[in-house]
């Protein structure tokens, strides 16, 4: 089987750890396997379009391509490309739609919330006049204010007095999310990282001291931790209902049970299977496998 992997990383540097292992992998169980840069790729329109060229030639055909969409601004447009794919019929996971919506914080919310899922206390608001108001609903100080769109822990800042809060936003066509701060976990967090509807592994992480964010590349620490099946439920569930085929739910256990704060659609898995016993990599490749044999016996 031909399986690709499609990088957003930028050409100035290295594919991602997470990338290369999947290409072993995928090439040490026998298949055929590549990594594409998006960089690399010119998306035609003429008469015959859409088409795609890679390296100035056209883009040769794969059974499957796992998207990698590591991607921090203008995600709309860098995305085109997952569904350029599409169009042309080329088989892929994580697909476009669900992709966007796991990048942007509000319709992870909305969508969560839609399903019954249990988030922290969140509003979303426009302008300062309707502060107050929010600080109420989210419990007041100390409080967690995101931007719609952030990853690594960039964009996640917690405020703790109405002066801070007021000098910190930037009002101009911006929009936050305000979400209640889930003190009870102490700056840890469960990763709980999920493939076609099973937990395929899942990690505590701990903040660095002085910090209240768990991201490991903000030195975060990771370790092996049992989850709950109450956990476990909630984490495929919230995946299943972003319709992301793979994805890492960040949980906290909160005074009144488990809480998401979001969903990724391209979770890394270095520090997962470091510190767990957890075959990320295997997994997905197994997947990737699996579902492209699925779609060809519809066919
Ligand atoms: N409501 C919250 N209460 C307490 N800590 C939070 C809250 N939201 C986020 N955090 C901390 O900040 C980290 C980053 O937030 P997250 O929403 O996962 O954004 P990112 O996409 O940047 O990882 C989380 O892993 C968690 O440690
Ligand atoms: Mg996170």
């Amino acid at each position: 089987m031909k399986i690709g992997i499609l990088s957003y990383r930028p050409l100035t540097i290295r594919a991602a750890p997470e990338e290369l292992k999947l290409k072993k992998t995928a090439r040490e169980r026998g298949h055929v396997s590549r990594i594409f840069r998006s960089s690399r790729f010119q998306m035609v329109y003429d008469r015959e379009s859409p088409w795609l060229l890679y390296d100035g030639k056209q883009f040769p055909k794969y059974d499957v391509i796992i998207t990698r969409p590591s991607v921090l601004r203008n995600v709309d447009l860098h995305i085109a490309l997952v569904e350029q794919m599409e169009l042309m019929g080329t088989l892929l996971f994580n697909r476009y739609e669900s992709i966007l919506n796991a990048k942007n914080k509000i319709k992870t919310m909305q969508i969560l919330d839609h399903y019954d899922l249990p988030i922290p206390r969140t509003v979303v608001l426009h302008r300062p006049e309707d502060l107050k108001q929010a600080v109420k609903f989210v419990k007041g100080f100390p409080l967690i204010v995101k931007r719609p769109f952030g990853s690594y822990g960039a964009g996640v800042t917690i405020i703790e007095s109405m002066r801070a809060l007021q000098s910190f936003l930037l009002w101009e066509d911006s929009m936050y999310l305000f979400q209640q701060y889930v003190k009870y976990s102490k700056g840890k967090d469960i990763r709980i990282f999920v493939i076609n509807g099973k937990v395929a592994g899942s990690m505590m992480r701990s903040a660095k001291r002085g910090d209240f964010r768990s991201n490991i590349e903000l030195g975060g620490r990771g370790e092996s931790v049992d989850i709950s099946e109450e956990e476990a439920a909630i984490a495929v569930r919230a995946v299943q209902a972003l319709d992301l085929h793979y994805g890492g739910v960040d949980i906290m256990r909160g005074k009144e049970g488990p809480v998401i704060l979001e969903i990724n659609s391209n979770p890394g898995f270095k520090a997962l299977e470091k510190s767990t016993e957890a075959d990320i990599a295997g997994a997905l490749v197994d997947y990737a496998v699996e579902y492209a044999e699925r779609s060809v016996n519809l066919l």
